[in-house]
């Protein structure tokens, strides 16, 4: 059995690599797991859920969102844990500042190194940013690559990465169902949901603060235009500047903004939505899961399955597109019906398996 680092920092990247820690216990690995601490508050509830006690949490406090600090900061708590644990593999995902820290200190103290999610790509540096060249730096670092689909896999050919270290597994996202969804749920976004149908909102991207105005004035407008029969429920971003400009521009009776929500409350109120607006990476594969279709708030996507699925749709961050692409999807079912229920293009959870039984052979 093999030592493995697992080294994250914001909630996303803990909530795809759960199933993989899960798994990696179960057979006997040694575990060491590494918060660099990124998401303090989105992610201290979320390791207290699910049991995880991190070995080392790095407590990256900020006091700016500024990105070369973060990344310093990263590297600089991490590189000691490295030294000091000498593990066999480091395991990071996706395409955060721990994704590109992690990376890089496992390159400079010689340690293997894999990267979960791999092989996303929009090939525009700055969309999304700084995601789309963390993933591609990370991709150039890592020695084993799990790619969740064809298309990602096809990317790291592209780019000269050698086939035999890139492993198509699915993405661990559905996976994590298996340790969220229940029955008889109750939540109170639910209850004052009651009998109308619901649109979920989430907006975090660094590229979007500039639009969030215009996303926010068609939600506004889509509130009003459709009070008698939706209620519209946002759990929002954690970030300052978000915040502030969704208190001043969302005030509507059929809108609820809420904060961040567990993510076992998250997957069991999104299973209710009847549509999703979001500019999030991770809920377009967990909305395909779930057989609800997503607008996407932007203008670029790394994840095209989901687009040729037919379950995603690119609406950009224009007032006038997304009341335009919602509106057609909420007066015509036939246009509805094209979007919902198809095949999830993300794998059938169980993506942990798979990098487990590679990596332990
Ligand atoms: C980060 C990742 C992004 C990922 C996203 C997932 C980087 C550079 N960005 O973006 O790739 O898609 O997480 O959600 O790694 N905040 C808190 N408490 C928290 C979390 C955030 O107060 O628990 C506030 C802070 O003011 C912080 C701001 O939110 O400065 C932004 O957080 P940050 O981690 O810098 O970027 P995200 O937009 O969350
Ligand atoms: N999520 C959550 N609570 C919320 C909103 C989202 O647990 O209030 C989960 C969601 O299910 C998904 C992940 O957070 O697994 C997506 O995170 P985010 O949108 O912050 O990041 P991205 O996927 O864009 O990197």
């Amino acid at each position: 059995m093999k030592k493995l680092m697992f080294i994250f920092g914001t909630r996303p990247e803990f909530i795809k690599l759960f199933p993989l820690i899960k798994e990696a216990e179960k057979r006997g690995n040694k575990v060491v797991v590494v918060n660099t601490g990124q998401h303090r508050e989105m992610l201290s509830t979320l390791l207290t859920h699910f049991k995880v006690e991190a070995d080392y949490d790095l407590k990256i406090m900020r006091q700016s969102s500024n990105l070369s600090d973060i990344v310093a900061g990263t590297i600089s708590g991490l590189d000691p844990i490295v030294k000091t644990e000498k593990p066999d593999l480091i395991l990071v995902h996706g395409d955060t500042a721990a994704t590109l820290a992690g990376g890089l200190v496992a390159y400079f103290n010689q340690v293997q190194l894999a990267h979960v999610e791999a092989g996303l790509r929009t090939y525009n540096k700055y969309s999304p940013f700084p995601e789309e060249l963390n993933r591609q730096m990370v991709g150039v670092l890592a020695d084993l690559h799990f790619a969740p689909t064809a298309v990602t896999k096809q990317n790291l050919l592209k780019e000269g990465k050698d086939e035999e270290n890139i492993f198509v597994v699915g993405n661990s996202a559905i996976d994590m169902f298996q340790y969220t969804l229940q029955d008889n749920y109750q939540h109170e976004a639910l209850s004052w949901q009651a009998d109308k149908a619901m649109i979920l909102i989430t907006a975090h991207r660094r590229e979007n603060l500039e639009d969030l105005e215009q996303i926010f004035a068609a939600i506004g407008e889509i509130a009003d235009e459709f009070k008698e029969t939706h209620k519209i429920v946002y759990p929002i971003h954690l970030n300052p500047l978000i915040r502030e400009k969704a208190k001043k521009l969302l005030s509507y009776t059929n809108i609820k903004i809420i904060d961040p929500l567990e993510t076992v409350d998250f997957h069991n109120v999104m299973r209710h939505a009847q549509l999703i607006l979001t500019d999030s990476g991770g809920i377009q594969e967990e909305a395909a899961h779930l057989g609800i279709p997503v607008l996407v708030l932007r203008d670029t996507t790394e994840r095209p399955e989901g687009v040729t699925a037919g379950t995603l749709r690119l609406v950009g961050t224009s007032k006038a597109n997304i009341v335009k692409e919602t509106r057609r999807l909420l007066t015509d079912k036939k246009a509805y019906e094209e979007m919902a229920n198809k095949e999830n293009p993300y794998g059938d959870g169980t993506t942990a398996i798979k990098i487990m039984d590679i990596i332990n052979g």
